[in-house]
């Protein structure tokens, strides 16, 4: 497949205070459509050209760097516009997701601190997750570009703790970033629409 990216959402200023439009406009348009580029440049002639996403990003874990990190980025980031929504977050959450957070994470509450502790502690670039594997609900962090799917897990939500996500609203202040993702973006239909196709 060659890979294309997707226009916001929403608009570029729909999540501020908590996420800025210049965050937006640099992380989508600069970013993400670097990810699209390079990804689609590294996969040109290769076995990995009609695979699908899914498929790329499993399959050239650990074998092609610039295919893997590049497709990688590119299915984190076409899914972490889709995490966030205006006045988000919250806390009652749709369908079975409350129950399931319930019993396999001790609580939403006990979700959020967690979750965002996960991002707080990857050190350098990556990504915090919850993740649906073997039947349960799990708090993951990953480094770069890496993901759940190719630890043998599906992700219903990740957090992009790359500086390039909050540095401009942030600054150095990652806790603060993963406090708001949490408190106010959090898109919890989208997460439940992927939790309940598992
Ligand atoms: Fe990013």
């Amino acid at each position: 497949m060659t890979f294309t990216l997707p226009n916001l959402p929403y608009a570029y200023d729909a999540l501020a205070p908590h996420m800025s439009k210049e965050t937006l406009e640099f992380h989508h348009d600069k970013h993400h459509q670097a990810y699209v580029t390079n990804g689609n440049n590294a996969i040109k002639g290769t076995e990995f050209e009609g695979k699908s996403l899914e498929e790329i990003v499993k399959s050239s874990f650990g074998k092609n760097a610039a295919v893997f990190n590049n497709a990688g980025q590119h299915y984190n980031h076409m899914h972490f516009w889709n995490w966030m929504k205006p006045n988000g977050g919250g806390n009652k959450l749709p369908g079975r997701l409350q129950k399931k957070i319930d019993d396999d994470l001790g609580g939403l509450e006990k979700f959020k601190t967690d979750f965002a502790a996960a991002g707080a502690s990857q050190f350098g670039s990556g990504w915090a997750w919850l993740t649906m594997k073997n039947g349960k609900l799990e708090v993951t962090k990953t480094a770069n570009g890496e993901n759940p799917l190719v630890h043998g897990g599906t992700p219903v939500l990740g957090v992009d703790v790359w500086e390039h996500s909050y540095y401009i609203d942030y600054r150095n202040r990652r806790p603060d970033y993963l406090k708001a993702f949490v408190d106010h973006l959090v898109n919890w239909e989208y997460v439940e629409q992927l939790f309940s196709k598992l």
